[in-house]
Formats: structure tokens, sequence, C-alpha cells
């Protein structure tokens, strides 16, 4: 499947004021337009010191801005036309020096210039600031930002780690695909706003001794997919996650755990307190009764050891069962008899939805087809890779709590 292009139609002017950070600006470049986003690269004279228009010119296939006094457009008015054209203006990196020009509305170079003209109403202003950690700290810093924010802008971090200083702290620029999905993320409708949204993902792990285990083959892409797109429609996110290799989705709360039984005693607590429970974990619906405290041997007479089963809880059906249950989602997948299985799902498990989709077609993959089954019926969500279909579940899930009585 080709790459999602999520800032496809987008047109981001892309700012850089002065500092180290500069190189990462050329990655940054690249991850926007790779999106499909058009980049308009403007910088002031300190970024120059850092990084050639050279470089940036290439990799976003325009010619670079850096002064008010550029003759090239007709009407010799390069803030006016930059600060129009653009969905969103990005500053990465944003130096101190640079946040409190902003602040000030100074207007004597082509950036600050521009970010002044922007429409405000129509024109976002994210703001990614890079500097030592001193600077970042100190009060006329932290009273800009507060300022900046006020003013409207979007502030992107700063992480916290090395500096090119030597020193450790607050203060380095996000990198550059971290900046790339802060901007797809802030571009989603915020159908979610405020919602809170608990989601259990991947396979659980029962072990049988200290070094194996029941357990199948479930990636967690579907799971960790919906609590990104959840997040970036505004919700509040927790995500209780079994075994998995995969990035945790920026702003998601995650608690790792290992089999259903830990999977169980992380949720139920927290289920009453958030208002949409979604349940992709594929979790091991048997476990082993006993754990052997020591790898099982084999004893030289070829007689394979023999295991008592003991059911785990069922850990959707018993959030369902609360007094304060939220809305809940079950997720069927399924070798054949798709809708049939899905259906008897949703009335053994009392939820109000169930998405199926077939196991063994999709564990493991980028996309997935889903079905999405009810009280009233089904509807298919078409082939798509797993965040365009989490997308497509958030939409439904926003539709759905408008009318629900939670
Ligand atoms: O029970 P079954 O595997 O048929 O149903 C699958 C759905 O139930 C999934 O949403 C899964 O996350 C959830 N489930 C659960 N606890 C279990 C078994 C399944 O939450 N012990």
């Amino acid at each position: 499947m080709s790459e999602r292009q999520d800032l496809a139609g987008r047109h981001i002017v892309l700012g850089l004021s002065g500092g180290v950070a500069c190189y990462k600006a050329a990655e940054l470049t690249r991850e926007l337009v790779k999106a499909g986003a058009t980049v308009q690269v403007v910088m002031t004279e300190a970024a120059e010191a850092f990084i050639t228009p050279v470089t940036l010119q290439a990799l976003s296939g325009r010619p670079v801005y850096t002064s008010q006094w550029d003759a090239r457009p007709d009407n010799n008015m390069a803030h006016i036309n930059l600060s129009r054209e653009a969905d969103a203006i990005l500053i990465a990196p944003a130096s101190a020096d640079f946040i409190a020009r902003l602040v000030q509305g100074r207007a004597d170079e082509l950036l600050s210039l521009l970010c002044l003209a922007r429409p405000i109403e129509r024109v976002p202003l994210l703001v990614a600031p890079a500097m030592n950690r001193e600077m970042w700290a100190h009060p006329a810093t932290q009273r800009n930002v507060a300022q900046l924010r006020a003013d409207g802008a979007t502030v992107l971090g700063p992480a916290a780690g090395d500096q090119a200083c030597g020193e450790v702290g607050d203060g380095r620029m996000l990198e550059p695909a971290e900046l790339r999905d802060e901007l797809i993320a802030f571009f989603q409708p915020k159908l979610l706003a405020g919602r809170r949204l608990l989601i259990t993902a991947g396979p659980t792990f029962e072990a049988i001794d200290p070094v194996r285990g029941i357990t199948n083959h479930s990636s967690g892409k579907m799971g960790f997919a919906i609590a990104r797109a959840a997040q970036e429609a505004g919700a509040d996110v927790t995500l209780v996650a079994g075994p998995v290799h995969l990035p945790t989705p920026r702003h998601v709360r995650r608690i790792d755990v290992q089999s259903a039984q830990q999977m169980h005693d992380a949720v139920l607590p927290l289920a009453a307190r958030h208002e949409v429970f979604v349940a992709t974990a594929a979790v091991a619906d048997w476990r082993p009764a006993q754990m052997n405290a020591h790898k099982i041997k084999k004893d030289g007479k070829k007689v394979a050891p023999a295991f008592e089963l003991t059911e785990n809880p069922d850990i959707l059906a018993a959030v369902a069962a609360l007094p304060q249950a939220p809305y809940c989602v079950g997720f069927a997948a399924e070798s054949e008899h798709l809708l049939q299985h899905a259906r008897e799902k949703l009335l053994r498990k009392k939820v109000p939805l169930i998405v199926g989709n077939l196991g063994p077609a999709t564990f493991g993959r980028d996309d997935n087809t889903l079905v999405l089954v009810d009280a009233d019926g089904h509807r298919e969500l078409p082939t798509a890779d797993k965040l365009s279909l989490a997308r497509a579940l958030v939409c439904e899930l926003a539709e759905r709590l408008k009318t629900s009585a939670k």
C-alpha cells in the first residue's frame, strides 16, 4: 500500500530562525513533502549561519525566501503573498530571540513580518522552540511563551535531553517525524474533543513457565492506530497494551501488561472514568492453571507435559456490565463466518458495537477491512491502511456518542 498523504493539499510556510536545530529542518522539510504538503521555506539571517538555502530549496523544490526586500514577487510584497497562501506557518526551530520578536510584534525582517501580517483567524501559527535549557527556563522566555500561547499560537515541545552545548535538559527541538505528526494531528477535526477513551491493544502472554507462554499473532497496530486517531481528534486516551513492539502514539497514556489477568486488573478500575472503551486486544481465552516456577525440562522418555487450562476473565463483558459502563466497542477477529460471529458477540457481551475483521488476513499488516455490526445491521469500512480506518471509526464513535445517553 502506498504511503498515506496526510498533508496532501496543505501548503506550509516553514520558518527557520537561528539555532543548531536548523539541521533538523532539512529532514523536516523532507518529511512534510513526503506527507504530501507543499513547503515554502523562509529563513532569517541567523538561520543562514547554520544551514544554507541551497539545501532547503533542493528539498522543498521551491526557492527559499530570506528578505523582505526580495524583488521576485510582482507586487514586491513577499510578506503578504507568503502569509496568505499558507494553510499554516510552522517556525522550526524557533529561537528564544525569535519568540521574543513574535511576542513584541516586530516586523523588521521577513519571517516575523509575515507572521504579523498573516490573517490570524485563518492561518494558524505553530512554533517549535529550540534553545539551551537555561534560556528556555529563563523567566523572560517563559513569560514570552505564555504570551505567545495567549496570542493564539500552538507551541510544540520542546523535548528534554542532550543539548548541542553539552548540557542536558528541556529545550531540544522535537524530532522531524514528531513535528510532522504534530502538524498532521493539528489538521484533524476535533471530533472527540474532551472525551476520555480507554483502549486495549495487542496480544496477551500467558506464562507456562519462566521462558514459555501462550500468545497470538496480534501486532497491536489496529489498537495503536485507534489510540492515535482518537488523540488526534482531541480525546484524552489511555492505552493498555499487551507485549508489542510499537512506539506509543504522541500524548497517549500507555500502561504495559503481559497477561489477560493483568490487562483486566489495569482496565477495570479505570473503565468507569472513561466515556468509551474500545477492546481491540486479542486476549487469550485460556491460561495455564499453574505457572511452573522453573523451565519444564524434557524427561528423556518422550512424554509431552500436560497442562490444565483455566478460562481468563472476559474484560469487555466485565466493563460492559459495570453500573457506570462506558460506551463499549468490541472487536471480532475471525477466520470465517465473520458477520455471524460478530453478531453473536454483540449479544453475548451486551455491547452496542462490534467491529469485525478477518484475523489471519490482518494480523501484523498495515491495512485492514472492517465491518461495523450493531443491533440495526452492518456496514463495511473498505480496505485501507489502519490509521485511515481508525479515523473512520473515530468519526463513527463521535456520531454515536452524540446520540447515546452516555
Ligand atoms: O471473546 P471473544 O474473543 O470472542 O471476543 C473478542 C472481543 O472481546 C475483543 O474485543 C476482545 O478485546 C474482547 N475480549 C476481552 N477479554 C477476553 C476476551 C476477549 O476483552 N478475555
